[in-house]
């Protein structure tokens, strides 16, 4: 096997920081997260690059390659390799901090034009999500009581996903149900089954007007009081899952719908100004510098007027937002790809991160089907596929993650919300797959 294994290091700054937890949980070792991504040579189909998306510092790592020459230490910047035989190589990335050890594996196959992408040579192949999206996290919901139980769940997670989003209770009412009282243990077991199994997690939603506490929504104290309160909840949440959590989402939704899209009058802008949304991304700034923040809302896409207040929101925030979820509760046929690809342009424009954090696609949203027929169901494929197309074409910078609001349509929030059937994502009720499963991956190629 001629194996030339080519290494350029481009230098990278690393970014250390410190962070001293005041929470009063017991002080245990944190594990961070081994997550890389992988390119192509658009020149050398041959030579791939690796780059290392840990998030976090203090940890050292390491490269199996998967050409059988062990590990090779991981310097700062960009690896090159080349891979000139045919065949399916398993690269590994080994991370260790305070004894801890992760690691986060892709597969990648060659075949004689070289190596193939997304996985997907010409010959084609089973892939998974995960597998196939090689430059980007896949991710879904998930709560705790599902992976207690385990089962097809996990089985689907661990199979197809590597980014996980808590449904519901990594939000205030669930994680701070009373003044200095806080309940993480949902979220907790969420985060240890994705350290466990190579996976992030995205935390979803520091600060959003439904899923306020009624202790919160009833505050007595003044408003400086009230400000210190959000900043010691921020803060505290933020230091209990740190090193754990890649991501959160700020605030949620705090855009109201109708004309000229006024910020929603929640108890936050009451009492702490308009200028909450800031001040919320600056305590969690504060309390975690390594983190990535989002804002997140719904209807970007389809609302060119709400995009633009969410948009001007993006440029008011400068850098202390670091992404932009846009939710991506969308139908089959609406709304319009060049809708979409606005959502990409203007978030890539203002070198943000996207996030398509709760992509699900109605397939009855009129109503009009008792079943999802053959017909229906290749019109959310292609929906699917679309919408797939559109983030996979996004700069790598501005990747981040495609998150599926839920895996089977049974469990799907739109069937209650809309009080009737519906088909919304890439699973049957029996975890078998839909043809927007494979969509999703036709939407790689
Ligand atoms: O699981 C418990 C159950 O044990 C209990 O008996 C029952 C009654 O108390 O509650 C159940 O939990 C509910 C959970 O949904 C599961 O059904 C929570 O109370 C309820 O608050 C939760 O609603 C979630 C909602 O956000 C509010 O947090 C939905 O699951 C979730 O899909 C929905 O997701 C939102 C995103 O966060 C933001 N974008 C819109 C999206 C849809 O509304």
């Amino acid at each position: 096997m001629n194996k030339i294994l080519i290494l350029s290091i481009v230098l990278f700054g690393i970014f250390a920081c410190s962070s001293d937890g005041n929470d009063d949980d017991p002080v245990i070792p944190i594990k961070v997260q081994a997550s890389f991504v992988y390119t192509i040579s658009t020149v050398d189909s041959h030579l791939l690059f690796l780059e290392n998306t840990t998030s976090g510092d203090g940890f050292t790592s390491s490269w199996d390659y998967g050409l059988g020459g062990g590990n090779v230490n991981d310097a700062p910047g960009v690896d090159t390799v080349r891979y000139d035989t045919a065949g399916t190589y398993t690269i590994k990335l080994t991370v260790v901090k305070d004894g801890l050890t992760t690691t986060a594996t892709k597969t990648i196959k060659v075949d004689a034009t070289g190596i193939c992408p997304n996985g997907l040579c010409s010959g084609g192949g089973s892939e998974t999500l995960k597998s196939a999206a090689t430059t980007f996290s896949v991710g879904t919901i998930t709560r705790d009581s599902y992976i207690i139980a385990g089962g097809k769940h996990t089985e689907t997670l661990k199979a197809d996903f590597n980014n996980l989003t808590s449904e519901y209770q990594m939000k205030m009412d669930k994680m701070n149900p009373s003044l200095g009282k806080y309940d993480f243990s949902a979220g907790d077991v969420i985060v240890k089954f994705a350290q466990e199994n190579s996976m992030n997690v995205h935390g979803h939603a520091l600060i959003w007007h439904s899923s306020t506490p009624s202790w919160v929504e009833n505050f007595a104290g003044t408003n400086a009081e009230f400000e210190t309160m959000v900043e010691n909840y921020i803060t505290t949440t933020l230091n209990h899952f740190k090193g754990k959590v890649r991501s959160w989402d700020v605030v949620n939704e705090a855009f109201e719908d109708g004309t000229g899209h006024p910020l929603r009058n929640s108890i936050f802008r009451q009492k702490m100004g308009d200028d909450y949304i800031k001040k919320c991304f600056q305590f969690a700034r504060n309390a975690d510098p390594n983190v990535l923040l989002f804002y997140n809302d719904y209807n970007i896409a389809s609302s060119s007027t709400k995009r633009a207040a969410i948009f001007a929101l993006v440029d008011n925030l400068g850098s202390l937002i670091d992404g932009v979820g846009a939710q991506m509760h969308i139908s089959y046929n609406e709304p319009s790809a060049s809708s979409i690809q606005a959502v990409a342009d203007g978030t890539v424009s203002r070198g943000k991160k996207l996030h398509f954090s709760e992509l699900d696609i109605r397939a009855n949203p009129n109503n009009d089907q008792t079943t999802l027929t053959t017909a229906r169901a290749d019109l959310q494929a292609a929906k699917f596929k679309e919408v797939v197309k559109i983030y996979n074409s996004i700069p790598l910078a501005n990747k981040f993650a495609l998150t599926t609001w839920g895996v089977r349509d049974n469990e799907s929030w739109l069937i209650a919300f809309w009080k009737h059937i519906d088909w919304p994502l890439m699973f049957n009720e029996d975890y078998s797959k839909k043809p927007a499963y494979n969509a999703f991956l036709e939407g790689l190629k």
